[in-house]
């Protein structure tokens, strides 16, 4: 069987360094490694408009922004499938079928859309769109075979349903589809990064994040203003780690040669952390230590988006190519799909022959 991945993301905004260490960095890794057979990564514009239905141009003008901030991390065109979701209209005659596969109870259990739920304040009012989007989650990864989802903790729920919905399918109508697993950052401080202000989550409208376009000014304000341990008052006072989102983000994102570059005092976080703990080291200097890494790991993706930049018609024309070589497959998959579920009347010779004998008179 051949190794795919299929994952994305919606396109409501920049990416910031959470879906940087979260997954897109991993995301480049799997694909020099070349050890997938294809490549898929989708912008998810049909998912976005299920809460946004009233903010239509949001989503129009962030499918470039994501495009830019994908090709800029380093995913390359010619060795991954770039693909917008509204432009595969097998998506979502795929997401009606699957639909009949799941029970509204189920849908109401997903924790991830639960909590969506809460933060969007919808009340009562749930788009029924915005509801079952795990089903349309599940089409996007099926209709490419995708047997890995590099993504985030929070979509641990949406591939679950996915897989349920490939073995209910493939029970009642036979071996089509199959079923995907998820693949979580290795790292722990990487499955979920705080925002700068110790806030559990990252996100735009928590105004708490770090892009991966922002400039070097405007990251230096943010990390110098970084939330860290509160009771962390003078140089010489005990510091937490723990729960020390400066300290998160240096599990992220540094690595041992960042401490021979930049703070040679140590070798390693390890160290700088033993000796935050004991007291003695200021938070400007862990601040500013962390300014560097994080320099270090975004001022060539910075470069990559500003030569990108100089030539928009031609990420349009890669999402154009890339949707297009996309939807074959997924009309492949529809066809088999509809052929199991035995909805594809016309190639049907065996009905057609079998309704005309039933109409034939018997010689008997
Ligand atoms: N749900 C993802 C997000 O919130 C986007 C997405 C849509 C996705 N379809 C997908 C991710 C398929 C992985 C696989 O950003």
């Amino acid at each position: 069987m051949d190794k795919v991945i299929l994952t994305g993301d919606r396109p409501t905004g920049k990416l910031h360094v959470g879906h940087y260490v979260g997954s897109l960095k991993r995301r480049v890794e799997l694909q020099n490694s070349g050890t997938f057979d294809k490549i898929y990564i989708m912008i998810a514009d049909a998912q976005a408009l299920t809460d946004n239905a009233h903010n239509p141009e949001k989503v129009r003008q962030n499918i470039i922004e994501v495009a830019l901030d994908y090709m800029s991390a380093g995913l390359d065109p010619e060795k991954v499938t770039f693909l917008i979701q509204s432009q595969i209209p097998e998506l979502t005659e795929l997401t009606f079928y699957y639909a009949n596969l799941v029970t509204v109870a189920r849908l109401k259990r997903n924790p991830t859309v639960k909590s969506e739920i809460g933060m969007r304040g919808f009340g009562e009012s749930i788009p029924a769109g915005f509801f079952t989007y795990p089903i349309s989650q599940a089409a996007d990864i099926t209709a490419f075979k995708g047997t890995v989802v590099p993504a985030g903790e929070d979509q641990e729920p949406m591939i679950e349903q996915c897989r349920e919905i490939v073995r209910s399918f493939n029970g009642i109508y036979g071996d089509v589809l199959v079923e995907p697993k998820i693949l979580l950052p290795d790292n722990k401080a990487c499955l979920r990064l705080p925002g700068i202000d110790g806030n559990a989550k990252m996100s735009k409208s928590l105004g708490n994040c770090i892009y991966l376009s922002e400039s070097a000014d405007s990251i230096k304000k943010k990390v110098m203003s970084m939330f860290t341990d509160p009771n962390h008052i003078r140089v010489e006072d005990p510091g937490k780690v723990e729960g020390n989102p400066v300290f998160t983000y240096l599990d992220a994102f540094a690595r041992d040669e960042h401490f021979a570059e930049f703070a040679p005092d140590y070798q390693n976080l390890d160290e700088m952390k033993a000796h935050y703990m004991r007291g003695g080291l200021g938070d400007v200097k862990v601040k500013k230590f962390l300014l560097n890494v994080i320099n270090a790991e975004l001022e060539p993706i910075r470069k990559r988006r500003e030569e990108l930049q100089k030539d928009i018609p031609a990420i349009y024309d890669i999402l154009k190519k890339g949707s297009e070589a996309a939807e074959q497959v997924a009309a492949n998959t529809l066809d088999e799909v509809k052929s199991a579920m035995k909805i594809n009347y016309f190639d049907d010779k065996e009905l057609i022959a079998m309704q005309s004998a039933k109409y034939t008179p018997s010689e008997d």
